[in-house]
């Protein structure tokens, strides 16, 4: 079991030891410090930053509430409970106002001791879940439709639009393709973190993934050889993602097309699966047996979007034909812009960075925008450089082209 590391400070010798008697009865609680000086207990809490705080007001109270109110203001999680004698109303809506989550009586009784442990671990758990980064997967079992396309201009996006880190992983472990998409060379690759798994800290992960450009993007790349692929558990898979869930705001996994334990357990932990297809019969077919086999796998439904890639208006067989036959929506339609795509790809450029006015990259940031819910500022920008025309009288346009002069026009002009 995970235990709180929690830190008391009250400077009455009696009733520090009580709680300190109190706490040590629970058993997911860890008391790293109790402290008669408010000062000292303040050091070590920013540095050690406990999720738990026992704070006494009863003596130099303004004091109290300043310090509550710093290790609050840099440590936004932190839950501290303050108490005292005094259950003035004024002192508790000043103890919250400072940042303390709960107030306690003093004497502390044991039920209420324990019962705002138990409020403070689910509140905890919750906010550490909620702040925890989405792992997306792009994915389907047949190749060249699209995967690297989508999860190297998403993952670009979603950095641009949200400001979030965001990790890109190749997963497509023998034959990835997300270097050349980006034209860059990575020191380090996935083999290379996976085989110092037991060293994973934040910075060895940011020494060894490649940062894009100046932008906040980091990719963890392909192994440069086979067999180096073949060491990779799945185990390992899972440790790496659920490591970097702690650090990234995003991770977008770009996958191989097959069921493999390996991406079988990348899907698994993915928030969402983005399932890729095209608007033909094979792809379709293909994308049935995906869903089949997902269903098998208890995912969730709302687990699975699909993706219709190459979308064309006028294609022969409808959206709607596709959402009936796989008894399932569509969550997004990406257009067909082959010219716009291999020009990218050849350049190792993005076509978000490349050509961002064409469909396909305005597509991109309003797929981010759906799942970031962020909305963007590049179609204003636009609408401005391609010049809404500004609302003009026609006075105001007359007298522009009574400015040029031109026989034609003043004529014209007169007849107005
Ligand atoms: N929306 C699109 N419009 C036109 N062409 C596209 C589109 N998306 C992808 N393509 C083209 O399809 C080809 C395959 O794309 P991509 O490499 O992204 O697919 P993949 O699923 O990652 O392939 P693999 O299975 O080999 O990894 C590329 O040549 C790309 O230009
Ligand atoms: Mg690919």
């Amino acid at each position: 079991m995970i235990r709180l590391p929690m830190v008391i400070i009250d400077a009455d010798e009696t009733s520090r030891s009580n709680v300190t008697k109190l706490i040590e009865e629970v058993n997911f609680i860890e008391l790293i410090g109790d402290f008669e000086n408010m000062l000292t207990g303040y050091d070590v809490i920013m540095q050690a930053r406990p999720p738990l705080v026992f704070f006494d007001l009863t003596e130099n109270v303004d004091l109290a509430l300043d310090t509550i109110e710093k290790i609050s203001s840099v440590h936004k999680n932190i839950v501290i409970f303050a108490a005292s004698e005094n259950v003035d109303a004024d002192l508790v809506i000043q103890a919250m106002r400072a940042g303390a989550r709960e107030f306690l009586t003093k004497p502390v009784v044991k039920e209420d001791l324990h019962r705002a442990l138990k409020k403070a671990r689910n509140m905890l758990k919750q906010e550490q879940e909620s702040a925890e980064g989405k792992i997306y997967s792009v994915f389907s079992n047949k190749g060249g439709i699209g995967k690297t396309s989508i999860a190297t201009n998403l993952a670009l996006q979603l950095t641009e639009l949200t400001g979030e880190r965001v990790c890109l992983i190749d997963l497509n472990l023998q034959m990835g393709d997300i270097a050349t998409f980006l034209d860059i060379n990575p020191s380090f690759d996935i083999a290379y973190v996976i085989t110092h798994l037991s060293r994973l800290d934040e910075s060895f992960l940011h020494s060894s993934l490649e940062k894009y450009k100046d932008k906040d993007l980091f990719i963890l790349a392909d192994p440069p050889d086979i067999e180096q692929a073949e060491e990779i558990s799945a185990d390992d898979i899972s440790s790496l993602l659920n490591f970097l869930k702690t650090m990234f705001g995003y991770i977008i996994i770009d996958t191989s097309s097959g069921f493999d334990i390996k991406t079988l357990t990348c899907l698994d932990v993915s928030d969402y699966i983005f399932l890729v297809l095209m608007v033909n019969l094979p792809s379709i077919r293909n994308c049935q047996k995906c869903l089949s086999l997902f269903k098998r796998l208890e995912y969730d439904e709302d687990k699975i979007k699909l993706i219709v890639n190459r979308y064309m208006e006028d294609d022969e067989i409808t959206v709607e034909d596709v959402e009936e036959a796989l008894n399932h929506s569509i969550f997004w339609k990406i257009p067909n812009n082959y010219f716009a795509l291999m020009s990218s790809i050849n350049k190792g450029i993005p076509i978000s960075e490349l050509d961002p006015g064409s469909d396909i990259s305005r597509n991109f940031i309003r797929l981010a925008e759906k799942l970031s819910g962020v909305a963007s500022s590049h179609f204003e920008d636009i609408e401005e450089e391609t010049g809404i025309l500004p609302k003009l009288d026609i006075d105001s346009i007359l007298e522009k082209l009574k400015d040029l002069n031109l026989p034609f026009i003043n004529k014209f002009i007169k007849q107005q």
